[in-house]
C-alpha cells in the first residue's frame, strides 16, 4: 500500500518553491513511479489551448498533449472524449478502470497496461490537464488509492503555474 502521507509531503517539498511546471511535473511523475508499486506508466497530459487550425481558423476539438512522464514513449495527442484520458477531460470526473480492455475506446499506448486511473487537474474552475497512471495488473487502483491521488493532485493544483 502506498504511503500517501509521505508521497504528498514529498511532493510539497519538491514543488513549494519552484514555479516551473515542466520541472514540477517531471519530479511529480518520478515520485509517483518510484513510490507506487506495480506501475508501467505515470505522467501527465495537458490541455492544449492552441486548438484553432492555423490555416482555416476553424476551432478543432479540445486536445490533450503529452507532458512529463515515466514509462514507455506514449501517444502524443488525445482528443477530448477519446480514451480514458479524453473521457476524464470531457466529464471532469476521475476514471478508475479495473480492466482497460473493457473500456470503450481505450487507447493502448503500452500493451502491458491492464488497469488505469486518470484524475483531472483543475485551475480557476477549468481543467488544465490530467494525471494518468497505468498498471500491468487488473484492479490495481482502489478507492484508497483514488483518495490519496486526489490529495496529490490538490498539491499540484495549489503549487503549479499551469495557466
Ligand atoms: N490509455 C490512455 C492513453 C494514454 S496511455 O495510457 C499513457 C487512454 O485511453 O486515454
Amino acid at each position: 500500500m502506498t504511503d500517501y502521507d509521505l508521497m504528498v509531503s514529498q511532493l510539497r517539498e519538491l514543488t513549494d518553491r519552484e514555479s516551473n511546471w515542466v520541472a514540477d511535473l517531471a519530479n511529480a511523475s518520478a515520485l509517483l513511479f518510484d513510490s507506487m508499486s506495480d506501475l508501467n506508466w505515470a505522467g501527465f497530459y495537458l490541455v492544449d489551448n492552441d486548438h484553432t487550425d492555423k490555416k482555416s481558423g476553424i476551432e478543432a476539438p479540445r486536445q490533450l498533449v503529452l507532458g512529463p512522464f515515466q514509462g514507455k514513449p506514449a501517444c502524443i495527442r488525445i482528443d477530448e472524449g477519446k480514451g480514458v484520458c479524453g473521457t476524464c477531460l470531457k466529464t471532469g470526473r476521475v476514471q478508475r478502470i479495473d480492466d482497460v480492455h473493457e473500456f470503450p475506446g481505450h487507447i493502448a499506448c503500452d500493451s502491458a497496461s491492464n488497469s488505469e486511473i486518470v484524475l483531472p487537474i483543475r485551475r480557476h474552475d477549468g481543467i488544465v490537464g490530467v494525471l494518468d497512471i497505468d498498471s500491468p495488473s487488473y484492479r490495481r487502483f482502489s478507492a484508497e488509492d483514488q483518495e490519496g491521488l486526489v490529495r496529490f493532485v490538490k498539491v499540484l493544483e495549489q503549487n503549479l503555474d499551469l495557466g
